[in-house]
């Protein structure tokens, strides 16, 4: 399964680093290349080609005595290799979508197919090698483990399938990332931008098919933003992996192949391009 991936992502020299992808032409190529997935997109959704498929998503909270609704009746196909924004304002239930999406929720109602696979009524039990196999999830505070250093936060993910590779896998994705010489600093021994950079590879050690992003730059400075925005979407690209992403960065959504927004609990608009 690691063999789809190709590219730097396995020929890295261990001088990569995000920053270095800067400046217009960089900006232009990639703009192009943008409408080339888009048409690999349509062409695989016209074949209904999708790898995720969301039918009538509703998700309600029990407050005290009364009952709240987050999201309220989302459907949404995602073409695989499609890259996904979804804008919205805070509180508009960006996190509760992404989170039942990608199956570490559930919805209140409605269905969530994955792969052709609907996963709506499995059990955690059979529901987290599913998860763990088909995506990745970049979540906006990290979320690293603090007492495991940045090569074991990497490795986590492949070592619960028992992957003999672990090892391999997660220095090559360090070296990619430009951390593998930060390989034994603990989350607290890093900056923001490099526990981001360690929790991306994290999300990618299982070649996830589906990577969610829950709003990665949030917590990152305006370099650091660019530098994550840059890497993510460059993996993205070489890895042929379909990325959904929350986020409140209008850089990020004028460069998704479409945008969706969503405003109280509802999806009120699905934008295609650029
Ligand atoms: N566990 C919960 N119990 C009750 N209400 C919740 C729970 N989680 C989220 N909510 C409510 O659901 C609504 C949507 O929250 P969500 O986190 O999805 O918003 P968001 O669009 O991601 O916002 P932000 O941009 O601030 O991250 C909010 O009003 C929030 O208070
Ligand atoms: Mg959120």
């Amino acid at each position: 399964m690691w063999l789809h991936l190709g590219g730097d992502l396995f020929g890295g020299t261990g001088e990569s680093h995000p920053g270095r992808f800067k400046g217009t032409a960089i900006v232009r190529k990639r703009r192009m290349r943008s409408k080339d997935t888009m048409l690999r997109v349509f062409i695989r959704r016209s074949m209904g080609e999708y790898i995720l498929q969301a039918q009538d998503l509703t998700k309600t909270y029990s407050i005290g005595d009364g009952e709240e609704s987050v999201v309220k009746g989302v459907s949404l196909d995602v073409g695989t290799g499609e890259f996904v924004v979804i804008v919205g304002s805070s509180g508009s239930g960006k996190t509760t979508l992404l989170s039942i999406l990608s199956g570490l929720d559930r919805p209140t109602s409605g269905r969530v197919v994955m792969a052709g696979r609907d996963i709506t009524d499995l059990s955690e039990d059979e529901l987290a090698p599913v998860r763990n196999a088909l995506t990745g999830f970049v979540f906006q505070a990290y979320h690293l483990v603090p007492s495991l250093n940045a090569l074991e936060n990497v490795m986590f993910p492949a070592e619960l399938r028992g992957d003999e590779m672990a090892m391999e896998k997660a220095r090559r994705l360090l070296e990619r990332v430009g951390l593998w010489k930060r390989r034994f600093n603990f989350p607290q021994q890093l900056s923001g931008g490099e526990k981001q950079r360690v929790a991306i590879c994290r999300a990618l050690i299982n070649t996830p098919r589906l990577l969610f992003a829950d709003e990665p730059t949030g917590n990152l400075d305006s370099e650091n933003s660019r530098a994550i925005i840059e890497l993510l979407l460059e993996l993205q690209r070489e890895n042929q992996i379909t990325l959904v992403m929350a986020t409140h960065s209008r850089e990020m959504a004028a460069r998704a192949d479409r945008t969706i927004r969503i405003h109280d609990g509802r999806l009120v608009e699905s934008r295609e391009g650029l």
